[in-house]
């Protein structure tokens, strides 16, 4: 991992430059649907896009519930359909509002088709929350804690659904590629080095914090596929993990501020409707049964290889370690 290569920049802008996300078809009925960070961005214009396909429930989890009203309110005018979406408190900053929600759901749900764990920040400076750097809480820490939280009520719904595999896509980004991950380099836990203040005479790299946060995410991805028990009729996992790249969209993550960022907003960034889309399609059941989906890294719409680093041996090597070091963290 040496920070962004010609390889990954010429594979971005031509994915930005050249392909546009199709509305997507595929049928969502009777399915419940839970999406993070659903009342803004990404998350609400997926939900929205959910609601019209026929989904019987879609949960949307929010910081504010006013925010959350809001947003049902948008989505249920925009789809014309009313009583499907629900707005549930989830802050990942706190992993006792992670275990809250995660208890909501075995409490509350018989079935659970599809999560789209979205909710994520892009850090500007340095700052802690419980012990650990925020991007690191909120982007690996409690959306890994949520996803394993979440598993067994997946499991208990694609056992008692056996014609269904529920899908459970993590938020990914090609910035993946552009990560250094330099914390790999301490013989601590990873996690734990990542949230050492870079005190006062190093600055904060908050945009590379970011992609290092995005690749983690898809390292523990990967293995958190692998555990996952097969179908004895298919054996295929019961469930489908995956993890999805948007590509670069308009949203709230980060404002273009400066005319070079503001150009190349305009230029390269797709829609957030657009960017909704590649969300959208990561758990459509058509998909997953016809595609190979399981631990896939997904891209402009189809299973694409992620960094390259990750195949070295240093990658493997470090994707053991990432999985044991926020399992550790976690208590898994
Ligand atoms: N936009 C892009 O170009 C792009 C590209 C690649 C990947 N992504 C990924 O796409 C996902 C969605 O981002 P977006 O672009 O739609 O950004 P956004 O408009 O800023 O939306 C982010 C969502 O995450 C929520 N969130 C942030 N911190 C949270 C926390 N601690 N607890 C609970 N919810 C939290 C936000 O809630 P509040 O409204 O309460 O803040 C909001 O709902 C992120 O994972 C991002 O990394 C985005």
């Amino acid at each position: 991992m040496s920070g962004p290569t010609p390889a990954a920049v010429s594979a971005l802008l031509r994915s930005q430059l050249c392909f546009h996300p199709p509305l997507p078809t595929s049928s969502f009925k009777d399915q419940t649907v839970i999406i993070t960070g659903g009342n803004t961005g990404l998350g609400r214009e997926a939900a929205m896009h959910i609601v019209r396909l026929g989904a019987a429930k879609v949960i949307i989890s929010v910081r504010s519930l006013v925010k959350g009203e809001v947003a049902k309110e948008y989505i249920e005018k925009e789809t014309g359909r009313k009583d499907v979406v629900e707005v549930w408190e989830l802050d990942l900053s706190t992993s006792e509002s992670v275990r809250a929600f995660a208890k909501r759901v075995s409490e509350d749900l018989v079935r659970l088709d599809a999560v789209i764990e979205n909710a994520g920040m892009w850090p500007k400076t340095f700052e802690l929350v419980e012990s650990h750097e925020a991007t690191i809480k909120t982007n690996v820490l409690s959306t890994l804690l949520l996803a394993n939280l979440l598993i067994p009520t997946l499991l208990k719904s694609a056992k008692a659904n056996p014609s269904t595999t529920p899908v459970l896509t993590f938020v990914d980004s090609a910035l993946h590629k552009f990560a250094t991950l330099k914390a790999r380099r301490t013989s601590s836990n990873i996690i734990t080095a990542l949230s050492t203040s870079p005190g006062v005479t190093k600055a904060f790299d908050g945009d590379m914090r970011y992609n290092d946060s995005k690749l983690l995410l898809l390292l523990y991805a990967q293995k958190l596929s692998e555990s996952i028990p097969l179908s004895p009729e298919t054996n295929k996992p019961l469930v489908c993990i995956n993890a999805v790249n948007p590509g670069y969209c308009i949203s709230g993550l980060v404002v273009a501020s400066g005319f070079a960022a503001r150009t190349a907003e305009k230029v390269m960034a797709r829609s957030t409707d657009e960017g909704a889309r590649t969300l959208v399609d990561a758990v459509a059941a058509d998909k997953v049964r016809t595609e190979e989906r399981w631990g896939a890294y997904i891209d402009d719409m189809r299973v694409q290889k992620p960094a390259a680093w990750i195949e070295t041996k240093e990658g493997q090597e470090t994707k053991e370690r990432v999985w044991r070091d926020v399992n550790e963290i976690l208590g898994l």
